[in-house]
């Protein structure tokens, strides 16, 4: 075959590819009601095939065909397609820049809302309410935890965690300011550390989806870390969209490392107030 040939070839499989990728998300969408039509085609086509493998599977359009007589399947690709990944006080300097940048605004409040949307396994959320307790504000303070994923919630609300984390946790949890002793806050069982129950008492687990669902209150506070760089941008600005209507004036966006509100229709609307953590305030 000539290296043109070559060359077309190559370009109808991509075009035959990508049609079954639609074809795959449509489904999901119509069968399923997820929505992935407007996520990022790279990584959202590595996880794809993934899970083709995984299922010995040869094709997109044979994941299709699974997908929609299979609701397990479904789970196990969902499981894929949400990214669940998270770490205790991951990166640390984001706690920090909160302690130093927030939590004197929050001390003025008689109460506070926050939202911390794609919530993962709660990681982020237990860690939240250990900087919230220590810094005395935890007891007027709400905490609305959401994900798209049911089954990492579930896991979120028992409160265990690897207790072979525990090490990388503590040393987060100090980068982050933390004064005590971290193991204060759990006890080994079995495999696991079982976090302190009372560090759920003003916190609620629910089921939110960021492309479809609409807001559901006003917050002080929202934390949307590492879960917009999965959306393409036309998405992640009706995100963005939400989270400004979300938001109380003045209240506080805080994106982490890897998003920004910089070159959003909503840039405006926000002062910066910590370059590196993607930290903001609603100013307009
Ligand atoms: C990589 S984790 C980030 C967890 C945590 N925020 C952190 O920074 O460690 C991304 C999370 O976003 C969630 N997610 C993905 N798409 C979502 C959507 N459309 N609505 C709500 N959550 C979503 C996934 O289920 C996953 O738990």
């Amino acid at each position: 075959m000539t290296q043109e040939a070559e060359a077309q070839r190559a370009a109808a499989d991509g075009d035959l590819e990508r049609l079954e990728v639609e074809l795959l998300l449509e489904a999901i969408y119509r069968r399923y009601g997820f929505d992935f039509r407007e996520y990022a085609p790279a990584s959202l086509k590595r996880r794809l095939w993934r899970r083709i493998r995984e299922e010995k599977l040869e094709s997109v359009a044979g994941l299709l065909e699974r997908v929609l007589h299979d609701p397990q399947v479904m789970e196990r690709l969902l499981l894929d397609l949400s990214v669940n990944v998270t770490a205790m006080f991951r990166d640390p300097s984001f706690y920090a820049a909160f302690r130093r940048r927030v939590v004197p605004h929050l001390r003025t409040y008689p109460f506070t809302r926050i939202w911390i949307a794609g919530c993962s396994t709660g990681e982020e959320v237990y860690s939240l309410a250990i900087l919230l307790a220590e810094e005395g504000l935890y007891e007027r303070t709400r905490l609305y935890a959401t994900d798209i994923n049911q089954v990492v919630l579930d896991q979120a609300r028992t409160g265990v965690f690897p207790l072979d984390k525990m090490q990388e946790y503590t040393q987060n949890y100090i980068r982050a300011g933390g004064a005590r002793s971290f193991s204060e806050y759990y006890v080994a069982k079995y495999e696991g550390a079982l976090f302190s129950r009372t560090l759920l008492d003003n916190v609620v687990f629910a089921q939110h989806n960021l492309v479809s669902d609409r807001a559901f209150n006003e917050f002080h506070v929202i934390l949307c870390r590492n879960v917009m760089i999965y959306f393409d941008r036309p998405l992640q600005n009706r995100v963005h969209e939400l989270f400004y209507e979300s938001l109380e004036p003045l209240g506080f966006l805080g994106l982490g490392h890897k998003e920004s509100v910089r070159f959003t229709p909503h840039e405006d609307r926000y002062e910066e107030l910590d370059r590196t953590e993607r930290l903001y305030r609603k100013v307009r």
